[in-house]
């Protein structure tokens, strides 16, 4: 396989070392928009380079972002080349023109990494969905804010102090927004429940909630009630209605979830047939990043198919049937709600707001043990 890299950066880097013990595998071009003349291969600032090189017939991209990797990317398809990508901001926007451009040219599509980093959980999803019926998936699908939650239960941090700690560590961005307000862990969900379902959801459908909001004195209440903060993204589908929505979760201290610390991630399928999968391990990072990124490479070498599913019917997200329980705080006040649907108790959420706009919303995952 000669592939062209898109991007030298954290998963980049890595992949190119591990590529480099892969004779299969070899990283004829790099695309950068600096020199880096310790690379061996050619580098290159023109992307049409590469689509003119008939010797390339893969392209890796891992720059990030919309553009220009939507159009380099649609590119490479065009030109019959696969291409293996770790960008679920991209996946997830063009997710349905992208899976067709990939089946019109007869090439590879694969994005393990996109949902995950280095868990091969859009893979496994996709053995289970070829043989079964996937009802729901969720889970803890991002690394920062998990961090940030654990060292607020386990070590009393607050909100502000620990999102400076994340940001020094390189776990949170300069700009936290994406992964604090729930928006990484929404991309991640979209992507599994169109592998799930065999849909195509529109991310914007996704009701979203991140953790900003959540206080010292919130995670105490949470503990005297036996109970611990997760930022979960669920989608579940019954018969052709497909939910989803991104939220703080409360578990029981004895939940797998809970105990699922620093940047970590935990996901689960809930099947027909097999029941409930669970899968965790590390959601980010060079190597684990890279390692799924490989092994894409690797599927591709071995002849599997286009994306993991053909099926994207294009589905709009129908929170009005999924019902849970809730946890609010609006002015200082704990609330409890039981059996609302997901679209009332966002409703409801949208309303204290408006009160106080620092009110809290967590949907309660299991039986409280104490009021
Ligand atoms: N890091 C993780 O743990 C992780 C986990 C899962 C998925 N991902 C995904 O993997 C992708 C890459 O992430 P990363 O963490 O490796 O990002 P990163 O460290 O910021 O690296 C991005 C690389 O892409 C290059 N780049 C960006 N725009 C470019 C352009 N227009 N032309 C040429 N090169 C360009 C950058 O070059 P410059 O150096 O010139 O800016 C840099 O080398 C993203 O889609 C991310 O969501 C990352």
């Amino acid at each position: 396989m000669n592939i062209a890299l898109l991007g030298f950066g954290t998963v980049g880097s890595h992949f190119y070392e591990m590529a480099g013990e892969h004779s299969e595998l070899n990283v004829t071009t790099v695309l950068s928009r600096r020199p880096r003349p310790e690379l061996k291969c050619t580098v290159t600032a023109d992307f049409d380079e590469i689509v003119r090189d008939r010797s390339i017939d893969t392209v890796v991209e891992v720059m990030g972002g919309v553009e220009p990797a939507y159009a380099y990317v649609s590119a490479a398809l065009r030109a019959g080349k696969h291409v293996v990508t770790a960008n679920k901001q991209l996946m997830c926007a063009h997710y349905d023109d992208l899976l067709a451009l990939a089946r019109q040219n007869r090439v590879s599509l694969r994005c393990t990494a996109a949902a995950g980093g280095g868990i091969p959980w859009l893979t496994s999803l996709s053995r289970v969905e070829k043989m079964d019926t996937v009802d729901a998936v969720e889970g803890i699908l991002n690394g920062t804010t998990n961090y940030m939650l654990s060292a607020m239960t386990n070590k009393g941090t607050d909100y502000a102090a620990i999102l400076k700690e994340a940001q020094a560590l390189g776990y949170a961005e300069a700009d936290p927004t994406a992964d604090v307000e729930g928006y990484d862990a929404r991309r991640k969900i979209v992507l599994s429940a169109n592998l799930a379902f065999g849909v195509s959801i529109p991310e914007e459908d996704v009701p979203c909630v991140g953790i900003s909001h959540i206080t010292s004195a919130d995670i105490e209440k949470a503990k005297e009630l036996g109970l611990t903060f997760k930022l979960i993204a669920r989608a579940q589908k019954d018969g052709d209605r497909v939910a989803a929505f991104v939220c703080p979760t409360l578990f029981p201290v004895t939940a797998p979830e809970a105990h699922t610390d620093g940047t970590g991630n935990l996901v689960s399928l809930y099947a027909k047939r097999v029941g409930k999968q669970s899968f965790s391990g590390a959601g980010a990072g060079g190597f684990p990043t890279a390692s799924n990124v490989i092994a894409d490479c690797m599927e591709v070498l071995a002849g599997c198919g286009s994306y993991y599913t053909d099926k994207a019917r294009p589905c709009a997200v129908d929170n009005s049937g999924a019902m849970a329980r809730w946890f609010f705080r609006r002015n200082g006040e704990y609330l409890f709600f039981g059996d609302y649907t997901v679209a009332q108790a966002f409703e409801v959420y949208r309303g204290y707001l408006a009160d106080d706009p620092n009110a809290l919303m967590a949907r309660v995952a299991a039986e409280r043990r104490k009021k």
